[in-house]
């Protein structure tokens, strides 16, 4: 690669960024990508979005939609597009890719891969032959009996193309199977009609192991993995990490592994969430981002560098640092209320917890149970740090505007 070159923001030799999804993950890779003096575009499909309020420019853009998706980057003509969202039109990705209209953050193909369980399930477990729960894919009710039957219970039943735990259900007999089907069929983003059953891993814990790919000392692109981050999830929300999880020397290697062989094969350059349940020293594959994970927002206090700064850094093609700097931990924020233009109180309380800060995303609407901040706390270790960031968040009080 030739040396990286950043221009001057707002002229013709601007570096310009694309982020496709601009929430709280966006917003913080927007103002990583703005202190490296990068021009950066926000595109969200509401106005006002977190990232909208940090970038030079915002659009509001149905990216579900590829022609929609094509315009806004034909019309802006990005150096880099950096998906931050699963629910996007990733075949315009690709067509935008193959014009060498702009580089693709990782590539287009990666995000087409992960945006649906199943690409991404057979490319691991049939083509890298890598450990995952045992699975099958199902197109009506009667398949997915069948299926759960060879699988056995409990086993969990996911819409291919979902998020967030959005119409996932954990089936524990063949009485409960009508309910999952109706509820997958509901709550699929796009209602492709299929659903993967996944048997049950009891697994001891799950962690996230951020993983980056970035140019190294020799000019190649190289593989940096972060400490590996523990998490609380309810209902397919996270609600607690945790960094580092405590792992056995061998369940970490296992993870890295894993982690490389995977993030390799999808290729490009950033940073990657590669999601494993950990049983004793067994390490199995869920799913893996191909950008920053919620999870890994308590990387803003352990690390020298973010997981959004390091995002930042990869994308542009720059030396990464993946140091842990302190135990850390991190407590999400609830709207708890159905409103929007809501207010925050408690924040000076929160505040004063000794080594914590909080995120405030800046949402124009709240809902109960969308995440509207977080909050990081270090610590000596992990168990103060989780007790110091449930406490602030749970001083911090959504009220009516
Ligand atoms: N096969 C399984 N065995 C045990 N637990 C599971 C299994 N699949 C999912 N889970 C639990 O449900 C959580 C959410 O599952 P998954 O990551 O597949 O869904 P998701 O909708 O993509 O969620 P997110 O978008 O929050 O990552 C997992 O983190 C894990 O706690
Ligand atoms: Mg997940």
């Amino acid at each position: 690669m030739d040396e990286l070159r950043i221009g001057t923001p707002l002229t013709a030799n601007a570096t310009r960024v694309m982020l496709l999804g601009s929430g709280e993950l966006g917003k913080e890779v927007i103002i990583a990508l703005q202190r490296l003096g990068v021009e950066v575009i926000a595109v969200d499909r509401y106005d006002n979005a977190p990232g909208h309020q940090v970038a030079h420019r915002a659009h509001t853009v149905d990216m579900t939609d590829p022609q929609a998706l094509l315009a806004v980057i034909e019309s802006e003509r990005p150096h880099y597009v950096v998906p931050e969202i699963e629910a996007i039109a990733t075949d315009a990705l690709a067509v935008a890719e193959e014009r060498g209209l702009a580089t693709v953050i990782p590539t287009a193909r990666a995000t087409q891969l992960t945006m649906n369980r199943e690409g991404i399930r057979r490319l691991v477990a049939e083509e890298l032959e890598l450990p995952t729960s045992p699975y099958a894919f199902a197109d009506s009710l009667e398949e997915v009996r069948e299926a759960a039957e060879r699988i056995g219970y409990p086993c969990v039943i996911k819409p291919v193309v979902s998020s967030s735990g959005k119409g996932q259900s954990t089936v524990r007999s063949a009485d409960d199977l009508v309910a999952a089907w109706d509820y997958a069929m509901s709550g699929g983003r796009v209602n492709r009609g299929r659903v993967i059953v996944e048997g049950f891993i009891d697994f001891d814990y799950e962690i996230t192991q951020l993983t980056v790919r970035a140019v190294g000392a020799d000019g190649t692109v190289q593989t940096f993995f972060c400490e590996p981050i523990g998490h609380l999830q309810e209902s397919g929300d996270y609600i607690e990490s945790w960094q580092p999880q405590p792992m056995s020397d061998r369940a970490l290697a296992r993870s890295r592994e894993i982690s490389e062989k995977v993030t390799s094969a999808l290729g490009g350059r950033g940073v990657f969430g590669v999601e494993l349940f950990v049983k004793g020293d067994d390490v199995y594959f869920s799913e893996v981002s191909p950008r920053p994970h919620d999870t890994g927002l308590v990387t803003l206090r352990t690390q020298r560098f973010s997981e959004f700064e390091l995002h930042a850094r990869a994308v542009l093609g720059l030396p990464v640092d993946t140091a842990l700097t302190s135990p850390g931990a991190s407590a999400v924020i609830y709207g708890r209320l159905d409103e929007a233009g809501i207010a925050f109180d408690g924040v000076a309380d929160a505040l004063r917890v000794p080594e914590t800060d909080i995120r405030l995303f800046g949402k124009p609407e709240s809902f109960a149970r969308r995440r509207m901040g977080v909050a990081v706390s270090t610590g000596p270790d992990i168990d103060v740090a989780r007790e110091r960031a449930r406490t602030a968040a749970a001083a911090v009080r959504p009220v009516s505007g």
